[in-house]
C-alpha cells in the first residue's frame, strides 16, 4: 500500500480547510487530535488537527507516525515574523527549524536580577548526560527541512499569488513574543525569519523516527514592521500547501 503524506495544522482555521479538499474522507481521533484521513489525486492524504503548541505536536506526530506510517510529514500554519523585509501574507519553507524555547540561563545569585539576552541556547539531543553541566549541550540545534519536500514547495512557489515564497528558519516554543527588541535577539542569534509553536517539536520526532519533514508557515503578523494579524493567512497556506502535496505525489 502507498503511505500516507501527513499534513499538520494546529489550530481549526490551520486544517480544516485542508480536510475539506480531500477526496472519501473518514475522520478518526486519538485523544484530542482529529485525522482526517482522505485521497489527493487518488493519493492517501491524511490532515492532523494538532492543537496548538509543542505538547500537542510531538504526541500527535508520534501517534500518527505510529499509526499511519506516513511517507513525509508537513507541519504548516501561521507564525509571526522575525525578518522586517517579509510580510504578511509571504510564506517561509522551513530549511530549518529550531526550538527557540530551549535555553540555560546564566549565573547569577540572589538580588542580581533575571538577564534573558545572557541566556545560552540549550540542545537536549545533544547527549544522553545533564543538559545543565555539558558544555557540548550549549548550542543550538536545527532540524533540516527535507530536500525532497523543499524542492517540491520551490516548484510550486507561484501559484502563491497574495505574498512571496522564501526559504529560511522556523522558530518554535510555547510562546508568543511581543517584544521587538526580543524578536530581534532571535533574529541576530538564531537567523530565525519567523516564529510559531509548533514546527520543531514535529520536526524533532519525525527526525527521531526518520521520516521526510517540511515546515511551511504563513505570516499572520509581523510586529518588526508593523504588519498586522490577519487569520485568513491560514486558509492561504493551506491553499499553497495543497499545491505543494500535488506537486510531491506526482513525483513519487
Ligand atoms: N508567535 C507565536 N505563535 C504564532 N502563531 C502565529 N503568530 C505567532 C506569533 N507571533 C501561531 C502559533 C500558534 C498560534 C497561536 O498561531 O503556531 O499555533
Amino acid at each position: 500500500a502507498q503511505k500516507p503524506i501527513l499534513i499538520q495544522g494546529p489550530m481549526p482555521i490551520e486544517a480544516e480547510k485542508f480536510a475539506e479538499r480531500l477526496d472519501k474522507v473518514k475522520v478518526e481521533k486519538s485523544g484530542n487530535f482529529v485525522f482526517y484521513k482522505g485521497k489527493l489525486d487518488k493519493y492517501p492524504v491524511i490532515v492532523a488537527k494538532t492543537g496548538k503548541g509543542m505538547e500537542n505536536t510531538a504526541a500527535a506526530t508520534a501517534i500518527a507516525i505510529e499509526k499511519y506510517d506516513p511517507a513525509a510529514i508537513i507541519n504548516q500554519g501561521t507564525s509571526g515574523g522575525h525578518d522586517p523585509s517579509l510580510n504578511v501574507y509571504d510564506i517561509v519553507l522551513g530549511e530549518r527549524t529550531v526550538n527557540i524555547g530551549s535555553l540555560k540561563t546564566g549565573h547569577l545569585e540572589e538580588g542580581e536580577g533575571i538577564e534573558p539576552t545572557n541566556w545560552i541556547p540549550m540542545d537536549l539531543m545533544a547527549s544522553e548526560g545533564s543538559a545543565g553541566e555539558d558544555p557540548d549541550a550549549e548550542k543550538i540545534r536545527y532540524y533540516d527541512g527535507d530536500e525532497n519536500l523543499l524542492a517540491a514547495a520551490n516548484a510550486v512557489k507561484d501559484k502563491h499569488k497574495k505574498g512571496k515564497v522564501v526559504e529560511g528558519t522556523i522558530g518554535s516554543a510555547d510562546l508568543w513574543n511581543n517584544e521587538v527588541d526580543r524578536i530581534n535577539w532571535f533574529h541576530e542569534n538564531y537567523g530565525t525569519s519567523v516564529e510559531e509553536m509548533e514546527g520543531a517539536a514535529a520536526a524533532q520526532i519525525a527526525g527521531a523516527y526518520d521520516v521526510p519533514f517540511l515546515g511551511i508557515r504563513i505570516l499572520s503578523n509581523n510586529k518588526t514592521n508593523g504588519g498586522q494579524y490577519d487569520p485568513n493567512t491560514a486558509a492561504a497556506n493551506q491553499d499553497y500547501v495543497y499545491e505543494v502535496v500535488k506537486q510531491y505525489i506526482s513525483e513519487i
